[in-house]
């Protein structure tokens, strides 16, 4: 079931979202959590934090995966994903860093990379939650727009829009890169629970054609219709604008 929650602000996405998250952890210390990068899951990151902090919450037998890693970016590089995860999360708590997987930018060979990090999330048991948010093009995780839905990590070539989107981070545009290494839609079909981060008014019309529009892999996101168990999709009232007009009666106030 999709659960779509007007958070109204920005604050509020990241306090939801992290309860949903931190419900899965206190009910399986040992949960294996499916992590995402960006602007979206930032508010989400500084409850988690203060839930350790105040002693709410443990990461000590948490395993994380992330979704995605620049291909051709070092771990330590500052635009790297594993940078910004230690950099707004795992530096803040206390998850074991042998506990951390993402996947290798570096790798050498990519398709065996690919392969080593489908392999670390079976061995893991699989994801317990995947937080995902959702790109300007629909994609989640790096899966592009395609004309199919990949089924484990693969090597993705980043569309326009993307390097568009990605380079307010990066000195200049032709400093982002091109290609990423993304978990693959099956593998996030495959998670026992979804919590989903949106914001923003530029969000508004793709959540709304992912989540009411066509199943198409040209809208990668839209596959989570097909998804079988319970997925929370968190919203400021900038994002949920063209829900709340079109499907009003989808919507949980809290
Ligand atoms: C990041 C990721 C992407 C982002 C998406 C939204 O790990 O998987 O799918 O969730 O690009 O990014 P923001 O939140 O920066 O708008």
């Amino acid at each position: 079931m999709i659960k779509i929650i007007n958070c109204k602000t920005e604050a509020g996405v990241g306090a939801v979202a992290a309860n949903v998250m931190a419900d899965v952890i206190k009910g399986k210390p040992s949960a294996v959590i499916g992590l995402a990068t960006g602007s979206s899951p930032l508010t989400m990151y500084a409850e988690l934090v203060k839930k350790y902090e105040s002693g709410e919450l443990s990461f000590e037998n948490v395993t994380s995966v992330n979704l995605d890693e620049y291909a051709g970016l070092s771990a330590d590089h500052d635009q790297s994903y594993s940078y910004f995860m230690h950099k707004n999360l795992f530096n803040h708590i206390n998850i074991k860093e042998e506990n951390v997987n993402l996947p290798n930018g570096l790798a050498k060979d990519f398709a065996e990379e690919c392969k080593r990090y489908d392999a670390v999330i079976e061995a893991a048991g699989g994801v317990d939650i995947q937080l995902l948010g959702i790109g300007n093009n629909g994609h989640i995780g790096f899966n592009e727009p395609a004309d199919y839905f990949p089924k484990g990590t693969s090597l993705i070539d980043l569309t326009d829009s993307t390097i568009d989107a990605n380079s307010r981070f990066f000195a200049s545009r032709d400093l982002v890169p091109t290609q990423a290494l993304s978990m693959g839609i099956g593998t996030i079909m495959s998670a026992k629970k979804i919590v989903m981060v949106v914001i923003g008014k530029g969000k508004a019309d793709i959540i709304e054609a992912a989540l009411f529009g066509k199943v198409t892999p040209e809208v990668p996101a839209s596959i989570l219709q097909f998804y079988k168990g319970d997925i929370v999709v968190c919203l400021d009232e900038d994002a949920l604008s063209v829900i709340k007009a079109k499907h009003p009666e989808a919507v949980t106030e809290i």
